[in-house]
């Protein structure tokens, strides 16, 4: 059956990841690069150990599902999901070229219900749940689908202060669609789960125990602030979203001025963005 998102918002954002499909899929070796370490925190959080059956929420193109794949090993079994019907495809097709028949991906909002309950070993989502408009009803969601005692770990962005290019992201792209800033925290924004302690009273609200979050420095590495802005303009969603009602020359200038602002960050060794992450992690 075709999935068909009922809410506006959600179809909204369906058809963001949809157009960054493409962009996002061919900048996984760059994010593999800057998210390999992180992303083993996340497992690690999760308690992800071969043999495991365990549901990656939000996945996206599936490059840390290739990660999970492989510390799972032929025992294991993982259910990916992503609103994105494009992206579902991608990962399905990554998993099918490393000869993986271990991976099962399905279009879904990260908010529904999972039919699976008391199933998974394990639940990971990462840099998924702070795009969701309610993301409790993700983490009610994941904690029935996981077996008593499984675990869900979530990586999000951190607070703005931490994360000082998104926020010139954001706040730029805002200023030249000419709309007003935006509250960093409103729920769905990439920052929004980035409040220090919020993450943890919401896994906690809906029933998680022994939750704790990490806190680790990941910074973008790349040859140029140029490579951040191409990296940018093909996978951002959400960035792209805000300039997509502008004129193909307004776009541009938005684009110079955030690619002028972001080379501040550039050193002798090239350019390195900021960023910090947050691992939350809670027991069923
Ligand atoms: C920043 S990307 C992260 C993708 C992947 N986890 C990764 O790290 O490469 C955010 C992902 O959230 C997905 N997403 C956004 N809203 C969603 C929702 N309501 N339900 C499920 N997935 C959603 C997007 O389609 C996109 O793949």
């Amino acid at each position: 059956m075709t999935y068909q998102p009922s809410n506006p918002a959600l179809e909204a954002s369906r058809v963001q990841w949809e157009a960054a499909a493409a962009g996002w899929d061919a900048h996984s070796p760059m994010l593999r690069k800057w998210l390999s370490g992180p992303t083993r925190t996340l497992f690690d959080a999760a308690g992800v150990a071969e043999g495991q059956s365990v549901v990656d929420v939000a996945a996206g193109a599936g490059d840390q599902t290739l990660m999970l794949a492989e510390r799972l090993g032929p025992k294991g079994r993982i259910l990916a999901t992503d609103l994105s019907p494009a992206l579902i495809e991608r990962l399905k097709r990554h998993a099918q070229d490393a000869g993986l028949d271990t991976v099962e991906a399905r279009v879904a909002d990260a908010q529904d219900v999972l039919s699976e309950s008391d199933t998974f070993d394990a639940a990971v989502c990462r840099l998924g749940l702070m795009m969701l408009p309610e993301p409790s009803r993700c983490l009610s969601s994941v904690r029935s689908a996981l077996k008593p005692g499984g675990r869900f770990a979530a990586m999000v962005f951190a607070e703005p202060d931490a994360n000082p290019c998104i926020r010139i992201l954001m706040s730029t792209a805002m200023r030249h669609a000419g709309l007003p800033p935006r509250d960093p925290f409103a729920p769905g924004g990439l920052l929004s789960l980035g409040r220090p302690g919020h993450l943890d009273r919401l896994f906690e609200e809906v029933g998680f125990r022994e939750v704790s979050t990490f806190r680790t420095d990941a910074p973008f590495q790349l040859q140029s602030v140029h490579d951040y802005i191409a990296f940018l303009r093909s996978a951002a969603a959400p960035v792209i979203a805000i300039l997509s009602k502008l004129e193909p020359e307004a776009q541009e200038d938005a684009w110079r001025d955030m690619g002028e602002q972001l080379s501040q960050f550039t050193g002798p060794e090239g350019w390195s963005g900021p960023n910090t992450l947050l691992v939350t992690a809670g027991r069923r």
